[in-house]
């Protein structure tokens, strides 16, 4: 049975066409990284496999079942958090929000609902998910005190919070640091163990490194099975995005 299984997917938003004739298999403890350009629909994927997205055009199915934002199979890493630190709020407070879907709460009710859920069960349970990413002492300390690598892997714990099959993340690391993102992709390498993880990511190392399959989605999706190919070249000391992109067979206007 395949984790996700996209069929002929196409999806446009009002008459722009965003993903055309996108087919898709995920199965269970593939690491699949997602690349492609900016504006090239890699969220609006995931936001359709979420069921945040409603489907117009083919099939998305998640171990058989139809997208849904109460599909609790599918834990979620949003692109650009809109945490805000500022508010006075705890990591164990935040990763308690994994068991309720957060996508397009209004801000107030997003942190109201996270003081709300606060029972002894569901404490332990977000202390097991905190224990996974390793940030189990800051359980109690406010999230904005935290660094952007910590705060990362706390909302990695809220999305493992309600014991999901799938991870999807998008663009986990983005601000943060090379050391900092090494032990993010480290931490999703572990967590592969017994996950199946779908990272959407711009960087290449990552695919090179940890991705044992790899789709470029850019309206158009190709698809790659790089488990195989454990030695890709290297260009000065750093991986050659060109000769990768044309290895995988996609098109890809950079230098290198
Ligand atoms: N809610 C929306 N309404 C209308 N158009 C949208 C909406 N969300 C995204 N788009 C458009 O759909 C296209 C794909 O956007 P999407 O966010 O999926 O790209 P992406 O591959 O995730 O890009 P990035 O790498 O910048 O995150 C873009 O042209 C974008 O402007
Ligand atoms: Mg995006």
């Amino acid at each position: 049975m395949s984790a996700i299984s996209v069929q002929n997917l196409t999806f446009a938003y009002e008459k722009q066409i965003v993903l055309e004739k996108i087919s898709l298999q995920v199965k269970e403890k593939d690491f699949l990284a997602i690349i492609g350009p900016n504006g090239g629909g890699k969220s609006t994927l995931l936001k359709l496999i979420l069921g945040i997205n409603k489907i117009q055009k083919g099939t998305i199915k998640i171990f058989e079942q139809e997208p849904s934002k109460k599909l609790s199979l599918i834990g979620y890493v949003p692109q650009n958090t809109n945490i805000n630190i500022d508010f006075p709020i705890r990591v164990i407070d935040v990763v308690l929000m994994g068991h309720v879907p957060i996508v397009n709460l209004p801000k107030k009710s997003f942190f109201k609902k996270a003081l709300r859920w606060r029972d002894e069960g569901e404490t332990a349970c977000a202390m097991g998910a905190l224990g996974q990413v390793g940030m189990e002492e800051y359980a109690y300390k406010k999230i904005g005190s935290l660094s952007g690598g910590q705060r990362q892997r706390v909302m990695i714990a809220r999305a493992l919070c309600a014991h999901p099959k799938i991870l999807l993340l998008d663009e986990p690391t983005a601000s943060i640091d090379v050391d900092g993102q090494k032990q993010i992709y480290d931490l999703l390498k572990v967590l592969n163990k017994s996950i199946t993880i779908v990272v959407v990511t711009h960087d290449i190392s990552v695919v090179l490194e940890y991705a044992s399959k790899v789709a470029h989605i850019n309206k158009k999706l190709t698809f790659h099975d790089v488990s195989y190919q454990a030695n890709f070249q290297k260009s000065n000391g750093h991986f050659c995005e060109v000769e990768m992109m044309q290895m995988l067979g996609a098109q890809k206007g950079c230098s290198c």
